[in-house]
């Protein structure tokens, strides 16, 4: 970076994100998109699935990223392979760790390791509709307004600290896929400027209560 003038001023690093997906990858997606825009802050270093046919891998790929699969059935027990995540994604060297449609529960030893940089997108409006079926059990409610949550992980199952949040309305005729599409549109918003701004600016948690900057 330079000033107008020419002289050489020193940049903050981007910070180093590891995302972890399970599926199809639309959110890493989106934080590829940003991530090479030297202003966004943070820079996909690593991606880690469970899921050996998870189409994440190619999107690693096709943007130079490194991509490790750390699947539980290369693993003896649940403790090992939470153990083979944690050791896959130290080697990244995260400043965050981004779950973005990862659809396992984590150690309690990896979410304190990682404890205030772990971060989780969730479809639909915690604290309603936590767990694998958020956009089915809102549906299924008859909510008439739903959307998305970016949040910090705590040992609970969607149940951490909530940084932002978007709402998406139900409309008449919804089924699960249209009602999860239409809410990925806002979800893949909603986590790159969240991940953006916590990697520029920080978090500040107090209880239940957290702000960026
Ligand atoms: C997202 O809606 C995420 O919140 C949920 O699964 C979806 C994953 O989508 N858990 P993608 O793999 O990022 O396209």
């Amino acid at each position: 970076m330079q000033t107008p003038s020419g002289h050489p001023v020193e940049s903050t690093p981007a910070k180093r994100l590891v995302v972890l997906v399970s599926g199809g990858g639309s959110n890493l997606a989106a934080l590829l998109a940003a991530h090479d825009d030297g202003a966004y802050g943070a820079r996909v270093v690593g991606v880690l699935t469970d899921n050996p046919a998870a189409g994440a891998l190619e999107l690693a790929r096709d943007a130079g990223v490194a991509s490790v699969v750390v699947s539980p059935k290369d693993f003896e027990d649940r403790a090992a392979w939470n153990d083979g995540v944690a050791e896959a994604v130290a080697v990244f060297r995260p400043d965050l760790v981004v779950l973005a449609g990862f659809m396992r529960i984590l150690a309690p030893s990896f979410v304190r390791r990682y404890e205030g940089r772990l971060i989780n997108t969730h479809p639909a409006l915690l604290p309603s509709f936590p767990g694998a079926h958020g956009v089915r059990d809102a549906l299924a409610h008859g909510v008439k307004v739903t959307g998305c949550t970016v949040h910090l992980v705590d040992d609970g199952v969607d149940t951490g600290p909530i940084i932002a949040q978007v709402a998406v309305p139900v409309l008449d005729g919804d089924d699960e896929h249209a009602l999860h599409e239409r809410i990925k549109v806002a979800e893949r918003a909603l986590l790159v400027e969240t991940v953006g701004r916590v990697a520029r600016e920080g978090l500040y948690v107090v209880g239940r209560k957290v702000t960026i900057g």
